[in-house]
């Protein structure tokens, strides 16, 4: 069921042999052909105008025309297949124009002068917050404004200068966890009345959040599972478990409704340690690998056989709780390393790198043949990852798994079980779509309905970077994906630099163009709420790239770098456009005169997206 909308550019993009070899250290042989291609281009040599090494490779799907080296491609002239033997030594590149340029008043106002980057490392850490944008009716992604949406990244005032440690975000409900492990929420659902953030849940040093259509599922430090009622009115009026009466001066506490979801049988020293939670029902992994599942909507009873749990319907449901846990029995001598749950169905992974789904498959998002006898499977069912790779003589294990609404993503790592005598063995990161993906959310160029074989993502697959920390090739694998009702975020595990503080002190090697970046992060899916974020409304089939959140840092910083600049010739340059976003990794830094180990993170929600500051 392809649409026409197929997009004509990535016609361009030919598929690539993972074999092929797409290191971009060196400058591009071919010079680019087509528009998109000199876009691409430009692109490049701006990013090369600022970037102190030459490695990342990586610059969207639209980039790929002259970047990836690729035999059947109209550059027949490239056709690398292994590193070329004399790997350059990455060379600090000089601007081009250095003469031109605001005469920079500091080392560091050099660094941020020549990079984008740079900047946008450091205006993170200077500057920690919520940027979000999306659908605002609900009142989560600007709470102070009535416009129904907000079309590019904006601050969230109350989060200026606050870390958080999770976020999640639905059209009509914000919650987040606070520096302390507190609970706080908002949007139209929480309440009409209150606006700004407001702490519910408190002093149980929550550290992660999952939602369901309703409730706020919430893991403490301690591997407690809390289930709280979203709405403020629920909260008041519900059930409210007895140890918050018993002691109604303990400060800590709060006095709201809110059910324990921990399983009761777990081992000494097993502990809850991950959750994830479709629209009604919720997973939870264990230290030991075991997976329990429950129901974490109160609207309706999980039907689809996402529980994993042959055979229970509400009907015939154990006695006691709608939403006791139960133990996945019939994946249990898997030990489960990865869960993700989309709105409908399952996603687990072992340590042994294979993966399994259960649910809902009526978009193809379980990743095995779809089978209209059978469009719910509630046994969980062995994904096969292996025929992927049939043929190629790869080793393929699934590394993490990813889902939101009807949309799936593995990442498999693949490699020769045994490469012959003299061959370098090479390990390669691909990532692979599946489920519903009729407005683009799986990334891979197409407009699909149903895809139920998994098929790769170009844009997060077979790509190699040069690390000159050790001097070799290594896969450039994805951080995460983010996956939202029906757009994501995926966040590049590429070598970034966050180590060049601002400080005098100087790092041996370090050079005053030296500079900081962080992680590529690229957004794809359905726009019609302005969720992913590039001011227009239209959805995305292809991983792209966001210009940077901070536009007001970045003017001043064009305004240095281009200033005595004829624009002619900015455009003909391609530097007159601006930077990509880039996110910065964990690191350790002082924020407001404290030390504090942190990142940003993106979080895609129902409808909407948030970038946070996140400890
Ligand atoms: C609260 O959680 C944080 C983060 O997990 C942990 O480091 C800290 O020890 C916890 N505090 C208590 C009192 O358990
Ligand atoms: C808890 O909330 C209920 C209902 O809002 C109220 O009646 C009760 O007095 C509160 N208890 C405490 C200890 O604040
Ligand atoms: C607790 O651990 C023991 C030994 O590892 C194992 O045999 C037993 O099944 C575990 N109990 C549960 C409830 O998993
Ligand atoms: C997912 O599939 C269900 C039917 O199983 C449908 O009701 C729902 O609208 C779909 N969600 C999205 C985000 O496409
Ligand atoms: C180089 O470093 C990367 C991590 O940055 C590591 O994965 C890789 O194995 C290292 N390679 C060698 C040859 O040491
Ligand atoms: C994007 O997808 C939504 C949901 O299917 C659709 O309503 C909208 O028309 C699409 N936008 C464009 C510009 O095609």
């Amino acid at each position: 069921m392809l649409s026409t909308r197929c997009a004509s550019r990535t016609a361009l993009h030919t598929p690539h042999a993972p074999r092929l070899y797409r290191h971009l250290s060196h400058r591009p042989r071919a010079r680019p052909q087509t528009r998109a291609a000199t876009h691409a281009y430009a692109q490049r040599r701006q990013q090369h105008f600022v970037r102190s090494i030459a490695t990342v490779a990586i610059l969207g799907t639209a980039a790929t025309a002259w970047q990836w080296y690729s035999g059947d491609s109209i550059f027949r002239e490239v056709h690398a297949e292994e590193p070329p033997k004399e790997q350059e030594p990455a060379r600090v590149q000089e601007p081009v124009f250095e003469a031109q340029r605001r005469a920079a008043t500091s080392t560091e106002d050099n660094r941020d002068i020549i990079s984008s980057q740079h900047l946008q490392v450091k205006r993170s850490w200077e500057n920690p917050g919520v940027y979000a944008w999306g659908s605002n009716s609900g009142r989560v992604v600007a709470p102070d404004s009535q416009s129904d949406f907000v079309k590019s990244p904006r601050r969230i005032p109350f989060f200026d200068n606050l870390l958080l440690r999770d976020i999640k975000l639905d059209r009509s409900f914000g919650a987040a966890i606070d520096e302390r492990g507190d609970l706080l929420q908002w949007g139209a659902a929480y309440s009409k009345e209150t606006t700004q953030p407001t702490h519910t849940l408190r002093g149980k040093n929550l550290t992660s959040l999952a939602i369901s259509r309703d409730r706020i599922i919430a893991l403490s430090s301690s591997g407690e599972v809390y289930s709280v009622p979203v709405s403020q009115e629920e909260q008041r009026t519900g059930p409210k478990p007895e140890t918050t009466s018993w002691i109604p001066f303990w400060g800590s506490s709060s006095n709201i409704s809110y059910r324990i979801r921990t399983p009761s049988n777990l081992n000494w020293s097993e502990r809850v340690t991950d959750i994830s939670s479709g629209l009604e029902h919720a997973l939870m992994r264990t230290s030991t690998g075991r997976v329990y599942s429950f129901a974490s909507g109160s609207q309706d009873f999980p039907g689809k056989g996402q529980l994993g749990i042959p055979g229970l319907l509400f009907q015939n449901r154990p006695e006691g709780a709608f939403d006791i846990p139960h133990e996945i029995t019939t994946i249990k001598g898997f030990p489960i390393s990865k869960i993700a749950t989309g709105d409908y169905h399952s996603l687990v992974s072992d340590e042994a790198g294979r993966a399994f789904a259960f649910g809902d498959n009526s978009a193809g998002q379980l990743g095995f043949d779809f089978n209209a006898e059978a469009v719910h499977v509630d046994a969980p069912s062995l994904i096969p990852t292996q025929r992927l790779y049939a043929g190629t003589a790869q080793q393929a294990s699934v590394t993490n798994v990813f889902a939101g609404g009807n949309t799936s993503f593995l990442t498999i790592e693949s490699s020769k079980p045994r490469p012959a005598a003299g061959e370098t063995e090479r390990t390669t990161a691909d990532t692979w779509a599946f489920g519903y993906g009729l407005t683009g959310q799986l990334g891979t160029g197409r407009w699909i309905h149903n895809q139920n074989q998994p098929v790769k993502v170009p844009a997060f697959s077979g790509l190699f970077e040069y690390d000159e920390g050790n001097s070799s090739v290594i896969p450039i694998r994805l951080a995460y994906i983010s996956v939202g009702a029906s757009h994501a975020a995926a966040v590049m595990d590429n070598v970034a630099s966050v180590a060049i503080a601002h400080t005098t002190r100087k790092a041996k090697h370090q050079t005053d163009n030296d500079v900081n970046w962080g992680r590529d992060i690229l957004f794809w899916g359905n726009n019609e709420f302005y969720q992913v974020g590039t001011g227009k409304r239209n959805n995305l089939s292809t991983p792209t790239y966001l210009q940077p959140l901070d536009q007001a840092a970045e003017a001043e910083r064009a305004a240095g770098v281009f200033a005595g600049l004829v624009p002619g010739k900015l455009a003909k340059d391609g530097l007159g456009e601006f930077h990509r976003f880039q996110i910065t990794p964990r690191q350790k830094v002082r924020v407001s005169g404290r030390s504090v180990v942190m990142e940003q993170r993106v979080e895609c929600g129902r409808g909407v997206t948030a970038v946070y500051s996140a400890v």
